[in-house]
C-alpha cells in the first residue's frame, strides 16, 4: 500500500494501462481482462488487475494532468514495480490533416511546465517514448485500419487555455495535438529506466472545432485499449 495506491504487494502487474479517467479503467477491465480485480479505490481512483491472453495487465486511473498523472505513476513504479506504462487517452488536434477519430502516438511532447521541471532547470528535456513500444503500436493501429499518426504532442497544463498563441505556436513547428499527461510520463519512465508510451485518440480539434460524438467514444477507446495492449506484449 501506498498513499494513493492501496493495492497490497504483487497486485500491481509489470505492465500497467493509464486512461485518465477511473470509469474508463473499469470499462476497459471488464471488457478485455479475464479475472479483473478491483486493487485501488483510494479516492475513488479505480486500478484493476487481470489477465490478457494469459498476461498480467494493471489498468489504474490516471486522473487528469501531470501532477495527478506523476503521483500514480510515481508509486506504480516506485512501490509496485511497474515496468512498461501505456497512457491511452484523448487528445485535441492541431494540424488540418490529423482528423478527428485518427491515432497519435506520441513520440515526444513539448511542455512549459511537467513536476519534474524543478529539476532540469535550464535545460529543456526532451521526452521520448519508448521506441519498441512505439513501433509495436504503429503496426498494430496500422493493421487495425485506424489512420495513425507518430509524432511531436504538447503537454498543456491547462485545459482552459488563456494563451492561444502557444497552440499557434506549436501548430506552426508541426505538434499534431494537445494533451495534459504523457511529458510527464515519459520524464518519469526514463528517470526509473521503465518503458512508456502514449495512444491517444483525437476526440476535438483545436481548427475545426469538430469534437468526436459521444457515441463513437467507447468505440475509440476501446481500439486503443487493444493498440496499446497488443504493443505491450509484441
Ligand atoms: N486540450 C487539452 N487536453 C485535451 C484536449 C484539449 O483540447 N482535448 C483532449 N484532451
Amino acid at each position: 500500500m501506498t498513499i494513493h495506491i492501496g493495492a497490497k504487494p504483487g497486485e500491481i502487474a509489470e505492465t500497467v494501462l493509464m486512461p485518465g479517467d477511473p470509469y474508463r479503467a473499469k470499462w476497459a477491465a471488464a471488457t478485455f481482462l479475464d479475472d479483473a480485480k478491483l486493487v485501488n479505490e483510494v479516492r475513488g481512483m479505480l486500478g484493476f488487475t487481470g489477465t490478457w491472453k494469459g498476461n498480467r495487465v494493471t489498468i489504474h486511473g490516471s486522473g487528469m494532468g501531470m501532477t495527478s498523472l506523476s503521483i500514480y505513476a510515481n508509486e506504480l513504479i516506485r512501490d509496485f514495480g511497474a515496468k512498461t506504462l501505456i497512457r491511452i487517452g484523448s487528445c485535441g488536434g492541431m494540424q488540418p490533416h490529423v482528423r478527428i477519430r485518427d491515432v497519435i502516438l506520441a513520440m515526444t511532447s513539448t511542455t512549459l511546465n511537467t513536476p519534474s521541471s524543478g529539476i532540469f532547470k535550464e535545460l529543456n528535456y526532451a521526452p521520448c517514448a519508448d521506441w519498441g513500444l512505439l513501433h509495436a503500436a504503429f503496426k498494430t493501429s496500422e493493421a487495425k485500419g485506424t489512420k495513425t499518426h507518430v509524432g511531436g504532442i504538447y503537454s498543456s497544463d491547462v485545459f482552459y487555455d488563456e494563451r492561444p498563441d502557444l497552440n499557434d505556436q506549436m501548430t506552426r513547428h508541426g505538434i499534431l495535438g494537445v494533451e495534459m499527461e504523457a511529458a510527464e510520463l515519459y520524464t518519469l519512465a526514463a528517470r526509473h529506466k521503465v518503458r512508456a508510451l502514449a495512444v491517444l485518440t483525437v476526440s476535438d480539434h483545436l481548427q475545426t472545432g469538430e469534437a468526436l460524438p459521444s457515441e463513437d467514444r467507447e468505440k475509440s477507446f476501446g481500439d486503443m485499449v487493444e493498440i496499446a495492449l497488443e504493443a505491450a506484449f509484441a
